[in-house]
Parts: structure tokens; sequence; C-alpha cells
């Protein structure tokens, strides 16, 4: 058993729970991850248990502390999901499953939003437009559809909040995951009470804010019979699952960008004061460092996309098997397109109706063209949300670093440098979100003096991949898959 200091990052993503320990050089000490389910009782639905969520989280931890020695954990830092409305009555209870990122159902939320508050004050105030997936519409979808369980409702958390809540005893949110629910004022980064009042939502509900590296609470009584840590250890705030990914790959200063090719695709822009896009189509929150934001463009499935595609059309395959499939095919999949769509779309194309499609199927294409109209339609979605950012002003980064599941295929790396049209370098982390938040906490608990520091001596950047010959015809295929979209919204809308 390690009895080497070290500190705890807890990260509720939306497959797993997952508990990683990491020593002020990095080093992953132990980790563990246990699965929840996802449920879609009805199209555009995305829910989850949080008791789900508790459970795994606490065989994650006991599993971690089966090799690592209680004593040593020195802080715990938190992340996960973002946006995941989690409804509390006045006991702690939970009312009703979760509403997750990808759930579209609260289309007629936002247009009521944007018709209240005014598109122009929304994104002054918020720095976003209303996008089905944030908290607000669908805490405001539960207000429309189902009064009763809203009339009991004394606690609005984030599902990384609800585990902080059954860690602690104590309601508390990060900055960064506080700004994905469309109720915080990005300039100041408290509640936009303004708003609230507007939207009639009461300021109580909603748990106190805090830095990505302030402490929050500590691990209770309860909380430590049932998963070991000791009483008294100290949490910090963390962030949602993007912003503490972005620290932990290093992407802090605005010269660095990060890539996330998890269940979604993420293109992650830091920046030292709060900017925004002028229609508010790209998301903007706080940072999970502290006084910084980040701009980001999200896609809902990306990953998700390869993952839906083994389970569905290549089950029983390996992803290995896939991606050699994938190999042999010429850039472009001799035609086929795939439009990436699975669970509507949040950025660039703000749909939660468009779906998922194979367009240009003919009966030469074997299953080795799917997977790599798959891996393609992912990157044409990347550089989309890319060319958002500079849409919105943000200059072409130093560098972009790429993580998450999907970026551990060197095929998938080189066909996005190609579509992305710029250098990316991959990060040699272990669950950069739960690494990321563990760097927060470390840093509040004073193991590093600054996020920088942390993030100085525990990140090793490893192989980059660059734009090759096959730039300048995923260019052109590119025009093809934008003009897709275009012409179908319509047909998916109707
Ligand atoms: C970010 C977002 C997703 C979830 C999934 O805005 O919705 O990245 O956080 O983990």
């Amino acid at each position: 058993m390690s009895a080497l200091p070290c500190i705890l990052g807890l990260d509720v993503s939306t497959t797993a729970s997952k508990a990683v320990c990491i020593n002020s050089e990095g080093a992953v000490l132990a980790q563990a991850s246990n699965e929840h389910r996802l449920s879609s009782p009805f199209p555009l639905w995305s829910e989850q248990d949080p008791a789900d969520w508790w459970q795994a989280m606490c065989e994650s931890i006991r599993s971690v502390l089966s090799s690592v020695d209680a004593n040593t954990v020195q802080a715990i830092g938190l992340t996960g999901q973002m946006h995941g409305l989690v409804l509390l009555d006045a006991h702690g209870e939970v009312l009703r499953p979760a509403m997750l990122w990808n759930d579209g159902r609260a289309g007629a939320q936002c247009d009521l939003i944007r018709e209240r508050i005014g598109l122009d004050r929304l994104v002054a105030t918020t720095g976003n437009d209303a996008f089905t997936g944030f908290t607000a519409p669908k805490l405001l979808w539960v207000r429309d559809r189902e009064p009763e369980c809203f009339a009991k409702v004394a606690q609005v958390l984030l599902p990384k909040d609800y585990i902080r809540w059954k860690l602690s005893g104590t309601y508390a949110t990060d900055r960064a995951g506080a700004g994905g629910t469309l109720l915080l004022d990005l300039s100041t980064r408290t509640w936009a009470a303004d708003l609230l009042k507007d939207l009639e939502i009461p300021e109580d509900w909603l748990p106190p804010t805090y830095e990505g590296t302030q402490k929050t609470g500590m691990v209770d009584s309860s909380c430590a019979s049932e998963t070991g840590l000791l009483k008294g250890t100290p949490i910090y705030a963390g962030g949602g699952d993007q912003a503490a990914q972005a620290a932990g790959v290093g992407a802090i200063h605005p010269d660095t960008w990060a890539v996330t090719l998890g269940t979604s695709g993420v293109v992650f822009a830091p920046s030292n004061h709060p900017r925004t896009e002028s229609r508010g189509r790209a998301h903007a929150f706080p940072h999970a460092v502290p006084e910084t934001w980040h701009m980001m463009g999200v896609m809902l499935s990306a990953a998700g996309s390869l993952q839906w595609y083994r389970d569905t059309l290549a089950r029983g395959l390996s992803f290995e098997q896939l991606l050699a499939e994938a190999a042999a095919v010429a850039p472009g999949s001799e035609g086929l397109f795939f439009l990436p769509y699975l669970s509507g779309e949040r950025t660039p194309h703000a749909d939660p109706l468009v779906r998922g499609s194979f367009i240009g199927l003919t009966a030469r294409h074997t299953r080795g063209h799917l997977t790599r109209a798959v891996l393609e339609g992912v990157a044409y979605g990347l550089r989309d949300n890319l060319q958002l950012l500079h849409d919105a002003g943000l200059p072409v980064p130093r560098r972009i670093r790429i993580s998450g599941g999907g970026a551990k295929s060197p095929l998938w790396r080189q066909i996005l440098s190609d579509i992305m049209r710029h250098p990316l370098s991959v990060v040699e982390v272990t669950e950069g979100a739960a690494m990321g938040a563990a760097l927060l906490a470390g840093t509040g608990a004073g193991i590093w003096d600054s996020v920088q520091t942390a993030c100085d001596a525990t990140i090793t950047v490893q192989e980059q991949s660059s734009p090759g010959e096959a730039e300048a015809e995923y260019a052109r295929l590119h025009e093809q898959f934008k003009e897709l979209y275009l012409r179908l919204k319509g047909v998916y809308n109707e």
C-alpha cells in the first residue's frame, strides 16, 4: 500500500464515476472507474440516476483506497459532466432522474428564455445563447411539464456537486460549472440576480460558487464510513469536466488550446478576460483557473459516435480492428459522409432536431469506409467548432493539445490534424478531467503555488501529429460536409 502523500481527483463522467490518485509529480498511484447506465425513455431525453453515480463513485474510491492509505490523501478535487440538472427536496432527497447535458427536450423553454430576457441581454450577462442541454431551460421544462415535482424543489445541483453533497453534506459549486447553467454573470462570476428574478427562479435554490482552487468542505462521517476516506479530508471546488480537462492538459493561457475527444467533442480556448461570440453561439464560461475565462465549441457526439457505431453496427469487434480497417481506406471514404448529430447538435448548429446520417452509400463501400466516414465526420464537426472560435475573434493559438479516449488512435489524430489544419500534440494523461481536478485541489491545498506550477510539475507532452498530404482534399470535402447540414436541416426539423 502506497504511503506517499497524494491527491484524489473524482470525475462523474457520462459513462462512469472515476477516482484517480496522483502524487506531486503527477504520477498515477491508483485509479478506478465504475460505469453507470444512461437512459433515453423518449426521443431527445437523456437521464441518469444520481444514486448510480454515488454507488459507482463509492466503489471507485474504495478500490483506490485498497492500494493507497487514506491517511495520505491530502486533498480531493471534483469534476464531472456539465449542465446536468439534479433536483433535491428540502431533505436533500433526489426528486427525479438527472437531466443530462445531451438532453434535447427543452427547446420551447430556450425560446421562452430568449423571449423573456432578450438574446442581447442574455449574451451580455451570461455570455451564451440558451442551449437545450443547459441547466436553466431544463429547470423550466420541469416547471412546465412536471409541476408537482417542481413544487418540491429546494436545491438545484450539477452532477459533480451532488457527489460533493454526498461526500461532505455541503452545497457548493465551482464557477466554471456554474457558467453552464445559463444563470451565472460571466463578468462578475456570481449568480445573475436580475436574470434569476426575471425567470422566477429563487436564488437560494442555487449553491454558493467557488473558484476551482477554493475549499468547499470536508469529508463527513457518513461518507467516511461509506468510502473509507478519512473524516475531515478537505474537498476543493474543482471544475466542470471541460475546464478541469483543460487544466489537466495545461490549457490555461490563451496561447494553448485543448481539443477533447470524449463522448462529446470540444475545442477549448482559455482567455484572460471574458469574451463572447456576438450571438452567444460559442460557449463562454469562467475557467476553473481562478480569475480566467474560456470559450469553447461543443459537439454532442464525438467519440460517442464511434462508440454507438461499434455497439450497433460492429458489435463484438474491437476498436483496434475497426480502426485498422479504416486506415486502409483513402481519405474521403470514397464519397461517403457521416453527419455526427446522433444527439442533435449544440455548436456551431444549435439544433436539437438534426439527426445523424450516413450519406453517399454505394455497393462499393465496406465496413472500413463506414468507420473512416465516422472518424472524418467527427473531425469535420470539430473543424466547424475551431472555425466558430476564430469567427468569434480568437486568434490561431500557438499550440493545440488533444486528449480523451478518441485521441489514443494515431489514425484519428492524423485525420483531425488534416481536417483541422493544425498540428495537435498528445498529452500523456490518464483521465484528464480527474487529473485536472486533482491539480486544482492540490494547488488549493498548497502542494503547488499556482495551477501553472502544478501543470509544469505534472504534464508530459508526447508526440505531435501535423497536417499531411490529405489536407487540401479534406478542405474541399469539408465544404461539402457543411453543405449537407444546410440542405438537410429542414428535412429533420419537419
Ligand atoms: C460541455 C458538455 C459536455 C459534458 C460532457 O459543455 O456539455 O462536454 O460536460 O462531459
